[in-house]
């Protein structure tokens, strides 16, 4: 059943990203960025005026990141993860030279620490357990335009990274300090969330 739905009402997530966002060249972060494959669609697709892109790219060894894409493990360590930020700077190093893309090594609580921008579009992929995503809904809402879009990835997947994501997302609902515009169901398939702050 799940499989006919995915099937039928699947929707890309850049594609949902720009009917809701109405400004043109918006300022970008995107938290969480492995190889740089959707930071390429927000730049392809949006045109932004500015696109910064936090992640440490550090392999971390807790059992919890085991399976994940940033473990210390046989399928990731901290040799890939600089291999990663290195191919991420030669992909965008035009971008990067012209001032457009601006790359961050650090993880997104460090960089919110000194960040001065604020944003038209926040995309959360980074940390998905619930106390780091709500760290960075609360640091986004400080840094996000009044009328801006913050984005979660991976919202509404059972049991993934123990639904840090999407209790972090009812975390703010019940606060009142956030509204839902669009979330992932089985009619709009794409495991996205999208909020702005109130
Ligand atoms: C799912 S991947 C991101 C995928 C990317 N957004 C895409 O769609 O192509 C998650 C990334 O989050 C990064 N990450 C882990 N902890 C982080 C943190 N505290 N702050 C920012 N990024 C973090 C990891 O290094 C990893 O590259």
């Amino acid at each position: 059943m799940k499989k006919i739905f995915k099937k039928l009402f699947s929707k890309s997530r850049i594609d949902l990203i720009q009917k809701y966002l109405s400004v043109k060249n918006p300022v970008i972060l995107e938290i969480g960025i492995h190889k740089g494959d959707f930071s390429e669609q927000l730049l392809q697709k949006l045109n932004p005026k500015k696109l910064i892109l936090v992640d440490p790219w550090i392999a971390y060894s807790d059992l919890i990141y085991q399976k994940s894409w940033y473990g210390n493990t046989q399928h990731s360590n901290q040799n890939i993860q600089d291999q990663y930020f290195l191919d991420v700077n030669k992909r965008f190093e035009k971008d990067i030279l012209e001032n457009k893309i601006q790359l961050c090594r650090k993880t997104s609580d460090d960089f919110f620490l000194e960040n001065k921008s604020i944003f038209d579009l926040i995309y959360i992929d980074g940390n998905h357990l619930f106390e780091f995503v709500k760290k960075d809904i609360e640091n986004s809402i400080k840094f996000i335009n009044n009328d801006g879009l913050i984005v979660l990835d991976d919202y509404g997947l059972k049991g993934w990274w123990l639904d840090g994501i999407t209790k972090a997302v009812k975390y703010y609902e019940k606060e009142k300090t956030i509204k839902i515009i669009s979330r992932h169901n089985i009619f709009n398939y794409h495991h996205q969330c999208i909020i702005k702050k109130i």
